[in-house]
């Protein structure tokens, strides 16, 4: 391209941090590309984890640097001190908390997106409308009407967060965005069970409306939420002048993957005029599975749905998102009027709403594009498949447990995660056991409190998994078990 003759006033054009040779950099690229692919495609045979080394550690404590490095060192540093020391949760091994795998098709959209730079805040550009896909698919999915409206944010936290703070506008008015909870008179209730995820009692702190006013329902034999202990206390706090205003059913528990009685929450949540949400973090993708759908209904009946693309959809890091079927009511909460995103017919600033105007982030990475391409890639029957495939490996591993006479089940099998005691050890002996287990690189199980008792824990999510995983696990436990 020619470029106009310089004017002598202007300043010196060498500020571009691009490369300056082309063809160099892109033969580091492809090799950096071959680096990570390479990595997942033996990962099997590497170990599940192990802690960053010194060198590591102390690699990444440089001071800031003002030069220059050439790109073959550092991604020859990347290749030393950051591929050994990931998380570890592309490993079929990997059982601890509930961590997805990613897969190298959403990976290869997470680069075209960072490359692109597409910033999903808003205005007239194909990543809104790549994220307008994944919010019809969603819809689709989840028995959501053609007005809902969705938003990608960071993980189940926020959007749980997102979805207290609209069914609170829709409570207490629009005006309560300005006037803050002073005037409410008397105290929000919000409602889930005991076996609710930690960041439910968080989304209340952070509301204002504080978690003392969340009511932890008590749950059933299978950990389920009680419905008639709902009813009661909704009822208690009506007439002891408290507004019960949401409700939030869990569709896969974090401690056990319980799936609490979704029908029977939306008829009680009805009732009595309460918004009712669902977080969906760990369990609502398995709404693509036609066997597993029906333990999940009565979900289509929810005013809002949080789910996790990064978790059973295998979505590379972070992709959680947010369904909500009243669109005025989502957007009532978040729009901000501002004159330098007034929307426009055409160009650059058309669109009516924006995601900006249905959360709280302005700039926004395209987490869109990465879930459009695992889902186009993979197709739904397969994804299901995997997710029926971890459920199955789950039940294999809890009959190894019922059998043996070391281990205990301690919660019967919902979904994929199984959690199982030690026969006559402490809190101590399961802690040396998990870790000595994590340390071995032979597998990653991680822990919880199931009735006040401390219990190994494994969340099998990883659509790498194979049965073979969890016979080799089963030996190790046993070994370090014995020792
Ligand atoms: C039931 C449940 N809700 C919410 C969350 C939080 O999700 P995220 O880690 O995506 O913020 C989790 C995390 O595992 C979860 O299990």
């Amino acid at each position: 391209m020619t470029r106009p003759e310089k004017n002598s006033e202007a300043p010196l054009d060498n500020a571009s941090l691009d490369p300056s040779d082309w063809s160099h950099f892109k033969a580091r690229a492809h090799e950096a590309l071959d680096l990570v692919l390479s990595h997942i495609e033996g990962v099997r045979d590497k170990p599940v984890w192990q802690p960053p080394s010194a060198d590591a550690v102390s690699y990444f404590s440089q001071a800031l640097p003002a030069n220059a490095r050439p790109m073959a060192d550092i991604l020859a540093k990347v290749g030393d001190y950051v591929v050994p020391f990931a998380t570890g949760n592309l490993h079929p091994r990997f059982m601890g908390w509930v961590h997805g795998a990613g897969t190298p098709f959403g990976l290869i959209g997470d680069l075209i997106a960072a490359g692109l730079n597409l910033n999903c805040g808003g205005r007239n550009h194909v990543g809104i409308e790549i994220e307008r896909q994944i919010v019809q698919w969603t819809q689709e999915a989840f028995g959501y009407p053609e007005t809902a409206s969705g938003l990608f944010v960071t993980g189940s936290s926020m959007a749980n967060f997102l979805a207290t703070i609209i069914a609170k506008t829709r409570a207490i008015g629009v005006q309560a965005r300005a006037q803050g909870l002073m005037d409410v008179g008397r105290p929000l209730i919000a409602y889930t069970s005991s076996e609710a995820h930690s960041c439910i009692a968080q989304a209340l702190e952070l509301s204002g409306i504080g978690s003392i006013n969340l009511r932890r329902i008590p749950v059933d034999s299978l950990r389920r939420m009680r419905v008639d202990e709902l009813d009661r206390a909704i009822i208690a706090d009506q007439k002891s002048g408290a507004q019960p205003f949401m409700v939030v059913g869990t569709a896969g528990t974090v401690n056990t993957g319980a799936i609490d009685p979704l029908d029977d929450i939306a008829v009680v949540a009805e009732r009595h005029g309460l918004w009712f949400h669902v977080d969906g973090a760990i369990g609502a993708l398995a709404m693509l599975s036609a066997k597993m759908k029906p333990k999940f209904s009565g979900l289509e009946k929810s005013h809002s749905i949080a789910l996790d693309f990064h978790k059973w959809g295998h979505v590379p890091y972070d992709a959680g998102f947010l369904l909500v079927k009243d669109h005025t009511a989502h957007k009532q909460a978040f729009s901000q009027p501002a004159a330098y995103l007034q929307r426009y017919g055409d160009g650059l600033a058309a669109g009516e709403t924006w995601p900006c105007d249905l959360g709280i982030d302005l700039s926004r990475g395209c987490r869109a594009l990465k879930t459009w391409m695992t889902i186009s890639a993979l197709g739904t029957d397969r994804i299901a498949s995997s997710i029926e495939h971890t459920c199955a490996l789950a039940r294999y591993l809890a009959t190894l447990v019922d059998k043996s006479d070391r281990f205990f089940l301690k919660s019967p099998v919902a979904l994929n995660i199984v959690c199982f005691g030690v026969r006559d050890a402490g809190p101590d002996a399961v802690r040396d056991i998990v870790t000595k287990l994590q340390l071995s690189g032979i597998a990653a199980p991680s822990w919880t409190m199931l009735d006040g008792e401390l219990v190994v824990r494994c969340a099998i999510v990883n659509h790498r998994t194979i049965a073979a995983d969890i016979d080799i696990f089963w030996e190790a436990l046993n070994r370090f078990a014995a020792e």
